[in-house]
């Protein structure tokens, strides 16, 4: 079938798509310090890099941080997230410490963080998930204490604040990422946001061959034309393209962000924050909806914490399994979430400074988490489909 629903949308016009296209000479306006301008005002940062990517924007933050710690100190990853986390460390050829999260909010288990700071971790690095922001107070009073640094990963922070600031400003240092399917998309591309006097060292990355500008130049012209629910079917039967699934990507060479995703980024800014309001609200009317069962778990936001929902994180007692038709669940735009956890990942094995150690939060995510769709491209018809489908979990 061609309709598909997509799990995840970010906004891109037909006049974006020209813009893009108009840099690909690489002539004319720069975009780029108009778009630094823009992050460092609704950011507060006092100092923004762009980078190709979030993962080089994170290993450029590692790398970084360990500078002002101890340069051989280990990273403290969370043991269930995005794999490009551990790609970034691997990049800042960093040995890894393992802490576990806390599968009913996916925020880090203090517990668990204290005993890699215990280990000698200097650098932390926390990446809320799915735009569901952690107590970040309690984070900079236990980092403080060890003399860490404390990284925050805001890759999937866009439209989430904690305590009205937004993810991403949170952290001394902080990085983001632009790609494909986080809300704000250039294509392609990162930052690397800096809030204190300390600043930045000025980047004076390699700029993207041509090459890297025609391929995100064409990877905006794709989310365009084919992230629509009526087709979406037909790129996700392409093998090849491997939509849908956790890949691991080995790290690159940091790069400047092309001038192609910066003036995407700047004709798309409105129609994130538009879309960022659409997914809230959907997530609310969701949770609303299958609040009540005993089965399926929606990980929602608490106190102070107004979530991005860049899907909604549900747990469901045997993850995809759990619903009567898997595959129906997948066409809705259902999807499982991080098939292994970090400990599990074969690039970080001989880097894992507790390799042995258990993390059954992890473990606990990896059988149970999975991903409802929130965006505006699903119509009052999909989001009845999804909460039926949530529902009948109960008579499994
Ligand atoms: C938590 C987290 N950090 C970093 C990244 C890397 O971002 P990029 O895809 O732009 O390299 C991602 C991407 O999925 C992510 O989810």
């Amino acid at each position: 079938m061609i309709r598909h629903q997509l799990p995840a949308y970010s906004p891109v016009s037909a006049k974006a798509v020209l813009l893009a296209a108009g840099q690909l000479s690489g002539l004319g306006e720069d975009p780029r310090p108009a778009l630094r301008a823009l992050l460092q005002r609704e950011y507060g940062a006092s100092s923004v890099v762009l980078c190709g990517s979030g993962t080089q924007a994170l290993m450029f933050a590692i790398q970084e941080a360990r500078l002002r710690v101890d340069a051989k100190a280990p990273v403290a990853l969370p043991a269930f997230s995005c794999f490009d986390v551990a790609s970034a460390a691997i990049g800042a050829n960093a040995l890894v410490s393992l802490y576990d999260l806390d599968p009913d909010t996916l925020s880090p288990d203090l517990g668990s963080l204290e005993r890699a700071l215990r280990a000698g971790a200097g650098v932390v690095v926390v990446a809320p998930l799915y735009g569901i922001p952690v107590d970040w107070h309690a984070l900079t009073t236990l980092t403080k204490r060890y003399e860490a640094v404390l990284v925050e990963d805001a890759a999937q922070g866009h439209g989430a604040s904690w305590k009205g600031k937004r993810l991403g400003a949170l952290g001394d240092t902080a990085i983001l990422s632009f790609g494909r399917g986080k809300g704000w998309t250039g294509g392609r591309g990162g930052a690397i946001l800096r809030s204190d006097s300390a600043g930045l060292p000025s980047s004076g990355f390699l700029e993207a061959e041509f090459s890297r500008r025609v391929a995100v130049s064409i990877g905006v012209a794709a989310l365009w034309a084919l992230a629509r629910p009526e087709i979406y079917g037909l790129p996700v039967s392409i093998p090849a393209l491997r939509l849908g699934e956790t890949t691991y990507w080995p790290p690159r060479p940091v790069r400047a962000m092309t001038r192609v995703a910066a003036t995407t980024l700047l004709a798309t800014h409105e129609a994130s924050r538009k879309e960022a309001n659409i997914r809230q609200s959907n997530a609310t009317a969701l949770i609303a909806a299958i609040g009540d069962s005993p089965q399926v778990r929606p990980i929602p936001a608490q106190g102070c914490r107004a979530a991005g929902y860049l899907r909604l994180p549900v747990r469901a007692p045997k993850g995809m399994a759990s619903f009567l038709n898997a595959q129906r669940a997948l066409h809705v735009g259902i999807t499982p979430s991080y098939p292994m956890s970090l400990a599990a990942l074969p690039q970080l094995a001989g880097r894992l400074v507790a390799p042995e150690g258990e993390w059954p939060g992890a473990q606990t995510l990896v059988r149970e988490l999975v991903t409802v769709p929130t965006h505006s491209r699903l119509r009052a018809r999909d989001l009845i489909e999804i909460i039926g489908i949530l529902r009948t979990v109960e008579s499994i």
